[in-house]
């Protein structure tokens, strides 16, 4: 039976109707697109990043990484801010409010000095925009006085703050580049900028394929191709651990979170709001399978609420933060042995290859039956766990403690379905 739950959320002071937007980018990029996008239940749109300066694009403009048959593992872009002029993108954000007033209106902005950022910041709160998102992250612009070569200099970032949040009382989020080693850095200069929240991440510096043609990366570009931004799937690991230090860093307490890379289904948005997110922004995943990934979002979300008794997002905010504790910290007096189930266990031998060519031999192998059976040299590494091909075949078994540590209740992982 269907569920629906109340997904609303406070985002900087505004009410709107859930935490799905549209990240900065083609899939918000005019008119009919966003409008179509509301329809299909987004909650808001980042509109694609609107500068003085009107983008000279290439062609072609996307690769893709693929994976045993899986294509879009991650996948490359060369895009710029719009290609459109300045004044139409302003218009179509003035008419989205008009005839949608109750979703948010964020007009993503990025000047090459301090007027210019001034400048867009007045237009976009002209145009009625509800906040105003820097993009201080964009790794293949052409001109360096922008992009992520301003987000990789706090000085920078805290400057051209200052700029938009003097000239509006828009919120203003400033949109982290995740090509730097502490986004916390940044971001607090944001913050101090004026900056009310923080959205990452923006794409990653990447070279995705070589062209084994015409030896250049790809996209070939007559004959030559760039560094670019990578995004989608792939990504997603790295958004969560910059989303969760920024999260958990005390001179960032205040400042909201929105998450974004390489959400695709409602268990990928949760993520990133157990880990401090309260806004959730989606850009591959829609340039993949379309606007209506959003109805899974609401439904998933709403059926795991359902479950869990919480009554709204807001409760789940942060809740996974706690546990995620330095290294140094880990409890280290036992090891899990993998608990192998030969019912489902299909004889394919993968855990066995593993185990031996890479993790500790701890693996004999019976031949006539075609089952695993563990000797004595098994460390709990869970490789074979990881390899296995069939659902919930080998599960964490019997927990042993090393030698001269002192028993104790244990937490577990039980179910990987
Ligand atoms: C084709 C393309 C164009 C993009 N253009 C912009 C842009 O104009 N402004 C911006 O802030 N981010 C831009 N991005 C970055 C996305 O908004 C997003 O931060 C990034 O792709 C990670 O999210 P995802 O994995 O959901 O795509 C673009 C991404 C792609 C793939
Ligand atoms: S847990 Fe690691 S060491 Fe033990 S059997 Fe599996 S792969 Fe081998
Ligand atoms: S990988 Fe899984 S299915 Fe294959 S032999 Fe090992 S336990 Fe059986």
């Amino acid at each position: 039976m269907a569920v629906k739950k109340d997904l609303s959320i406070n985002y900087l002071g505004l009410k709107c109707e859930n935490p799905f937007f549209l990240s900065s980018s083609p899939v918000g990029s005019c008119y009919e697109m966003v409008a179509k996008s509301f329809e299909a239940g987004w909650g808001g749109v980042f509109y694609k990043t609107v500068g003085i300066f009107v983008a000279d694009e290439c062609s072609p403009r996307f690769d893709n990484n693929s994976k045993e048959g899986l294509r879009w593992v991650g996948f490359k872009n060369m895009e710029q801010i719009s290609d459109k002029p300045t004044e139409l993108n302003f218009e179509n954000i003035a008419r989205l409010k008009r005839d949608y007033p109750d979703k948010l209106m964020v007009a993503s902005i990025m000047g090459s000095d301090d007027d210019e950022w001034k400048k867009l910041a007045k237009m976009a709160e002209q145009a009625g925009a509800d906040m105003i998102e820097g993009n201080f992250s964009c790794p293949q612009m052409s001109n360096h006085a922008m992009g992520s070569d301003v987000g990789s200099s706090p000085d920078l970032v805290r400057r051209y703050s200052k700029a938009v949040t003097e000239v509006t009382k828009l919120p203003f989020i400033a949109k982290m580049t995740p090509n730097i080693t502490s986004m916390e850095i940044p971001a607090r200069a944001a913050a101090e900028g004026g900056a009310a929240g923080i959205s990452a991440i923006n794409t990653i510096k990447s070279i995705t394929n070589i062209d084994l043609e015409n030896l250049t990366s790809m996209p070939v570009v007559d004959g030559k191709s760039s560094i670019s931004g990578y995004s989608g799937a792939a990504v997603k690991p790295i958004a969560l651990r910059f989303i969760a230090q920024m999260a958990k860093d005390e001179k960032l307490k205040g400042v909201e979170f929105s998450g974004i890379g390489g959400v695709e289904t409602w268990q990928d948005a949760l993520e990133f709001v157990l880990l401090g997110a309260r806004n959730i922004q989606v850009t591959t995943g829609i340039m993949q399978y379309g606007y209506r990934i959003v109805e899974d979002m609401i439904s998933g979300f709403s059926h795991f609420m359902d479950e869990k008794g919480v009554s709204s997002v807001d409760e789940l905010v942060g809740g996974a933060l706690s546990n995620i504790i330095p290294a140094e910290d880990l409890n280290r007096d036992f090891k899990v042995l993998p608990s192998f189930d030969e019912d489902r266990c299909i004889g394919c031998g993968r855990c066995y290859i593993s185990c031996y060519d890479g993790a500790h031999q701890a693996i004999d192998w019976d031949e006539e039956r075609r089952r695993p059976k563990l000797n004595d040299n098994c460390v709990g590494c869970h490789l074979c766990l990881n390899v296995c091909p069939v659902q919930e075949c080998i599960l964490p078994g019997e927990i042993k403690f090393k030698e001269g540590r002192r028993a104790g209740d244990v937490v577990i992982k039980r179910h990987y379905e």
